[in-house]
């Protein structure tokens, strides 16, 4: 949500925070812009863009201290006024902001009378607040300036007069990277990582100064402090689309070797005396954690409850100490779940993460954390993230239990077949992409499945897209159906494999549609289908990993044969670090 970078050193930083920006770009794509201070007026410059980074490129400002923002909108439309970076009214101070100013309002009002505004945005407050304050030292400046602010805030700020970048840090990611004769900063390590891999993660309420030679960071006190050199250990081939047309369906023909590095991995020591446990996450990863639930508890037998963190975290929930809290993340940075994850440690619960990005805020914060193997995760609809996740709640079962799953081990093989499945996804959605509204259904642990096959396809296409309990149609959503409104039925030869076929009758009957993904081998269920994806046979608890793959194809065929941009869904960001 919102990308930031900076870049003070001898070498020209127009191209190097534009590059930066295109790492960053997932985190919002809606407007994007970079402000140098000019080499030769050495006043600061600003270029900015409504739209994708790619505008910003072949306009260089030159200079060698800058910041550079991508946006992700929410107090004010993309506009050229709204990208940052923000300027004070003399123009000498420049900022880049991700979070949200809660108290903007009430600041704007202040400063209104001796400031003039530009933008409609929350964070061009915070340029004139510390205008305001600026009588020479501009970290003094920054860190007056941040008493005044509530609300979540990473932020860069330049001076022109400065041969300095000032950094904050109050709930949304920063991290510096420690360079040779330079320094940079950034919303995350993608975009320090081709130029060093020492990095410093800032936490909550600490600044940092950063010069060409030298890198310092006080505490909320403004003493200085000692911060641990971290070297990050990133292939950047992870983020190059090696020959596929997007970022998603590479990372979709990934599963395979992610189910056998994930299932690789070391789990912590994670004790069995919990009373309960709680998973809390957003998403596609609270789907992970709603099939978590059916896994921890027909395996481990342990009462299980799932939210979503942005509801968890004002219900005043029932936790404490003896429950154990799980917080399924990929990017580790959520706002939502990070503010759950808070909650449940305050109220003395056992945390525990699962997280893909090492490092990351909640990866930090959690007692335990077992880090997926994903790699690096560019679509912005998460795919193998997912996969990775449902996997290492399978071994936590498994761990918590004492007992072995059947059948996890051949499941990268199974996998893989799956995964050729494109093809036959291409011809279902040759039928139906021009379609408007999708129903998926599926029950017990493949309920969540059909949850995120409607996910998949409504971020990616902006088709209308339902998934519900099969069970439930009747209650409601099969007033929906005729025969331009087709049903993806998740139907493998399992426990409620007869129930799942009543309910497909029920909308065969009203002339309904239906996609069946079944278990290879069901002849009967062309009776029922008008088109059938097969996957291969596995033990009922394994399903939803084999059973979302061809619900990521077909989405993901459907996109693109809509012309969709895939990778950059409109109106989302990967990474959702604001509430
Ligand atoms: C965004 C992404 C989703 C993701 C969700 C939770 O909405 O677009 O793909 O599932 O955030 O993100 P997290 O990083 O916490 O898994």
């Amino acid at each position: 949500m919102c990308g930031i970078i900076g870049y003070i050193g001898s070498k020209e930083a127009y191209n190097i925070l534009l590059q930066g920006l295109k790492r960053l770009e997932y985190r919002g794509y809606d407007s994007a812009g970079i402000g140098i201070t000019d080499s030769k007026t050495g006043k600061i410059v600003l270029n900015k863009a409504v739209g994708r980074v790619e505008k910003l490129k072949g306009k260089e400002i030159k200079g060698t201290i800058g910041l550079g923002h991508t946006r992700w909108a929410t107090h004010g439309k993309p506009t050229l006024e709204n990208a940052h970076p923000h300027l004070d009214c003399s123009g000498k101070i420049a900022i880049v902001h991700n979070g949200i100013i809660e108290n903007y309002l009430e600041l704007k009002d202040r400063l209104k009378k001796k400031h003039t505004f530009s933008s409609e945005t929350d964070s061009e407050v915070i340029a004139h607040l510390i205008s305001e304050n600026y009588k020479g030292d501009l970290r003094k400046a920054v860190m007056e300036s941040i008493n005044d602010l509530y609300g979540t805030y990473a932020l860069c700020i330049i001076h022109q007069d400065k041969k300095e970048i000032v950094v904050a840090r109050n709930g949304s990611p920063i991290v510096i990277g420690l360079g040779e004769k330079e320094n940079l900063v950034a919303s995350d390590v993608s975009a320090l990582v081709e130029h060093t891999k020492r990095v410093i993660y800032l936490d909550d309420l600490e600044m940092a100064v950063l010069k060409q030679d030298s890198v310092e960071i006080f505490d909320k006190d403004g003493k200085k402090i000692e911060k641990n050199i971290v070297t990050i250990d990133w292939d950047l081939t992870q983020a190059e689309k090696a020959g596929f047309k997007h970022f998603m369906v590479k990372e979709i023909h990934e599963q395979p070797d992610i189910i056998r590095n994930t299932l690789n991995l070391e789990m912590p020591k994670i004790k069995n005396d919990f009373k309960r446990i709680f998973i809390v996450a957003c998403g596609t990863a609270w789907h992970a954690g709603l099939v978590g639930k059916y896994i921890l508890e027909k395996h481990a037998r342990i009462p299980v409850t799932v939210d979503v963190a942005s509801e968890f975290r004002y219900m005043d929930p029932i936790i404490g100490k003896g429950d154990l809290f799980i917080a399924i993340s990929q990017s580790g940075e959520t706002a939502d779940t990070l503010a759950a994850l808070r909650l449940a440690k305050k109220k003395g619960a056992k945390t525990l993460g699962i997280i893909n990005v090492m490092n990351s805020t909640i990866a930090r914060e959690c007692d335990d954390v077992i880090y997926t193997r994903a790699g690096i995760e560019i679509g912005v609809a998460s795919t193998k993230a997912y996969i990775s996740q449902l996997i290492v709640l399978y071994m936590l079962a498994e761990s918590l239990s004492g007992k072995e799953i059947n059948g996890l081990k051949d499941l990268a093989a199974k996998a893989l077949k799956t995964v050729d499945l494109k093809v036959k996804a291409q011809e279902i959605a040759k039928k139906y992409f021009r379609v408007y509204n999708f129903l998926f259904i599926g029950r017990n642990i493949n309920y969540p499945t059909a949850l995120e096959g409607a996910l998949k396809l409504k971020e990616i296409s902006y088709i209308h897209a339902e998934g519900y309990s099969a069970g439930e149609m009747k209650h409601g959503p099969i007033a929906l159906v005729t025969d331009q409104v087709p049903t993806v039925a998740i139907a493998p030869k399992d426990s409620v494999y007869s129930k799942m076929v009543s309910n497909m009758q029920e909308i065969k009957a009203r002339n309904g549609r239906i996609i069946a993904i079944a278990t290879e081998g069901d002849k009967d269920i062309a009776r029922y289908a008008d088109d059938i994806i097969y996957i291969p046979k596995t033990e009922e608890i394994l399903t939803p990993v084999l059973a979302v793959i061809p619900l990521q194809l077909l989405a993901y065929s459907i996109a693109d044969m809509r012309d969709c941009d895939v990778d950059k869904p409109r109106n989302l960001a990967k990474s959702v670090t604001v509430e």
